[in-house]
């Protein structure tokens, strides 16, 4: 097992398809304008599922499938297909927007994936407008339907943004218990994107489990068997479980076992990181599996990031980026790096 300088594992890692939305969520893509990665740098199919085969052979046993809208990748069923065929992935999931999911949940199913997360930052589509410059709501509900009927685990994915969305928790959880999928709340981050970030609008850990038990009664912790995953998981008295991503108030960097890789192949050790490791030079340039591996093992074990957890030493905390530096490189996107 490789692992890196806080004694991290090489545990999972997302792979991003595209950096092509289909949204224009005001915590992710508040902007009129985005500079795209240009298309000949986009791995294909074969250069994804190679670089993946390598990150197995290291270790990696958690694959997810991001974007931008990773449904906006043409044919991504052929891709999940060739993934699901690598001996050493005990977990493909994907996370999306659900617009396209509708027709796709079946094949998806069929070539081998797993599970899926749909991001649903409110139930009512008027907000949705608003909130993500979208009319298609019903789209995304039908894409939840579409992956239940096809079988999938379902986790739903809410960003809680004070003054946006936060008198929906109790909607949302008793959507998600209608639905049998399990709903996460997410802390507004201050990542790259998130240009229109501050302080004041992040619905706290803390705030979300003090509605909630107002409302349900008090709530408990719930062991997870998966210490690196980022979400912190909780029991209602009613038995219905949720989950908190409080990765503003309280960082999970100590058991991070995630990197990311982006649809040009540039590999990044953190959601925060400034810049990545560039795997498409070597990997179009001739390099062995045996090189390749070799490289991405040398970088882990010096790997020391601990981005969120130094954001919070920040005093004055305001978006990571101004949309200048965004544009200047636009990997440091949240849209690039797969969320
Ligand atoms: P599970 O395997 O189901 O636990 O998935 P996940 O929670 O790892 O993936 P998902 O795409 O649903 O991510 C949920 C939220 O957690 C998103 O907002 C991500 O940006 C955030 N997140 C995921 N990984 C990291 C990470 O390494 N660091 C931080 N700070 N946030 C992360
Ligand atoms: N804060 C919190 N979560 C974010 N995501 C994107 N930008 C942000 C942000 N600024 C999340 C989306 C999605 C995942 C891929 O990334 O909610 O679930
Ligand atoms: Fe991992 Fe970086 Fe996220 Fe911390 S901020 S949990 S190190 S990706």
């Amino acid at each position: 097992m490789i692992t890196d300088r806080l004694q991290r594992p090489l545990g999972s890692l997302r792979v991003s398809v595209t950096d092509r939305c289909n949204l224009r969520c005001r915590y992710c893509m508040p902007e009129q304008e985005y500079v795209w990665l240009p298309k000949q740098s986009i791995l294909t199919f074969e250069e994804i599922a190679r670089l993946v085969g390598i990150f197995t052979s290291l270790g990696v046993g958690k694959v997810r499938l991001t974007g931008g809208e990773p449904l906006l990748r043409h044919d991504l069923a052929s891709l999940t297909a060739m993934l699901a065929r690598i001996a050493g992935i005990r977990d493909l999931a994907m996370t999306t927007n659900g617009l396209l999911l509708a027709r796709q949940a079946e094949p998806l199913r069929h070539a081998g994936l797993g599970r899926i997360t749909v991001s649903l930052d409110t139930l009512r589509p008027t907000r949705m407008q608003d909130l993500a410059r979208s009319d298609r709501h019903a789209d995304v509900l039908a894409g939840i339907a579409a992956a239940r009927a096809a079988g999938f685990p379902l986790k739903l994915n809410t960003v809680v943004m004070r003054g946006v969305n936060e008198d929906e928790l109790v909607d949302l959880i008793e959507f998600g218990r209608a639905h049998d999928a399990e709903v996460r709340f997410i802390e507004y981050m201050d990542v790259g994107g998130a240009t229109g970030w501050s302080a004041a609008q992040v619905f706290s850990q803390r705030e979300i489990l003090e509605v909630l038990s107002a409302r349900y009664g008090p709530i408990t912790p719930v062991a997870t068997g998966d210490s690196s995953a980022p979400a912190e998981r909780f029991r209602l008295p009613d038995g219905a479980t949720f989950g908190i991503v409080a990765s503003t108030t309280a960082p999970f960097c100590r058991s991070c076992d995630r990197s990311r890789l982006t649809a040009d192949g540039t590999w990044l050790l953190c959601l925060y990181a400034e810049r990545g490791i560039d795997l498409r030079e070597p990997l179009r340039s001739g390099a062995s599996d045996a090189e390749l591996a070799e490289l991405i093992a040398s970088t882990w074990r010096g790997r020391t990031d601990r981005g969120a957890e130094e954001r919070l030493g920040v005093a004055q905390r305001a978006p990571l980026y101004q949309v200048d530096g965004l544009r200047a490189d636009p990997h440091r996107e949240m849209h690039t790096r797969g969320g």
